[in-house]
């Protein structure tokens, strides 16, 4: 464990709204003890991969509601060899012309669904953001300034996810309820459900909306069965804020953790500081020994503190 806990972070798949930055945050609020961590809304894993990284979980369960994007996972776990191969291929073939080949790749994966294709289109796509059009079909335009990450280092970033994540994570693809079903009082579940505010697509396979009353109901559930669970929810970036506030009867403490600027505002010329919400379970509170508040802002400062001490 002492050897993993100084690697670096691998990520080996591009995903707009990966929490790898704000994992040594989120990782914070995990109990000392190893243990297992459940992520219902996985994506792209960033706070699975902190947690194993550092030693906060030894079992991980992975699930998402993207059923290619959840066998590129089992591949990159259990097949690294094949797949940073097939990734390569496709990123070498591309060269000198990248718009065209995009387009081809992207009708392959619309007809086959195979995950080195999911791969190099997540990499090569606007802001790694996955977008399915109404009959399911990846429709995402290409980044046309960039060529992808390069084969060496996504070699990498495949070898050490799988290094770490191998023979300890159990992957499953379908709605998040079903990995809520499962958690024990002895789990951590981490949630990042996507915004209220960003509706990418009404197909139900990829179905993007949550529905408030039935997400809060299941969070009644947990909270009735004494489940630890953190939530990311109703990021802020400067005066915007998306999503409703959480029900007071669920009893959760909120932490607003303030990231400093983003990326996107800075590029944009605007002075905005990205806030990410994340919600504590009462049962999680408690047996972390937190002093119970309702309400906690994390400044800059701290944050990067802890981004630099966890990974
Ligand atoms: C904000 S992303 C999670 C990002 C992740 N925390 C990371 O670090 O990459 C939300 C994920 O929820 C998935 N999703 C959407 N609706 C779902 C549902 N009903 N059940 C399970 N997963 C769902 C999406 O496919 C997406 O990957």
């Amino acid at each position: 464990m002492i050897v993993l806990a100084m690697m670096k972070a691998p990520h080996p798949i591009p995903y707009q709204g990966s929490k790898r930055l704000l994992a040594p945050a989120i990782l914070a609020y995990f109990p000392k003890n190893s243990l297992r961590l459940l992520e219902p809304f996985a994506g792209a894993a960033g706070v699975s991969i902190a947690a194993v990284l550092k030693g906060r979980a030894d079992r991980v369960v992975l699930n998402d509601i993207n059923e290619p994007l959840m066998c590129l996972w089992k591949c990159i776990i259990e097949s690294p060899e094949i797949i940073a191969a097939a990734y390569a291929r496709l990123w070498k073939a591309q060269l000198g012309r990248q718009r065209e080949y995009y387009d081809a790749v992207r009708s392959k994966f619309n007809e086959t669904h195979q995950t080195h294709y999911l791969l190099y289109l997540l990499a090569r796509c606007v802001k790694a953001s996955v977008r399915y059009n109404s009959e399911g079909e990846f429709n995402q335009s290409p980044d046309n300034r960039r060529l992808g990450m390069n084969p060496e280092t996504m070699q990498w970033h495949i070898f050490a996810a799988s290094r770490l994540l191998k023979g300890r994570t159990t992957i499953t693809v379908g709605d998040y309820r079903q990995t809520l079903n499962s958690a024990e009082p002895e789990d951590v579940v981490y949630m990042d459900p996507p915004y209220q505010g960003v509706c990418l697509n009404r197909d139900p396979r990829y179905i993007s909306l949550l529905d408030f009353e039935v997400f809060t109901e299941n969070l009644r559930s947990l909270k009735d069965r004494q489940i630890s669970f953190i939530l990311s929810y109703d990021g802020k970036t400067g005066g915007k804020s998306y999503g409703r506030p959480m029900p007071e009867d669920l009893g959760l403490t909120h932490i607003e953790i303030d990231a400093g600027r983003s990326s996107q505002a800075t590029l944009l010329g605007r002075n905005h500081n990205t806030v990410e919400s994340i919600y504590l379970s009462p049962a999680l509170v408690e047996r972390i020994g937190m002093p119970s508040k309702k309400h906690l802002t994390i400044a800059p400062k701290q944050f990067s503190l802890l981004a630099q001490d966890a990974i």
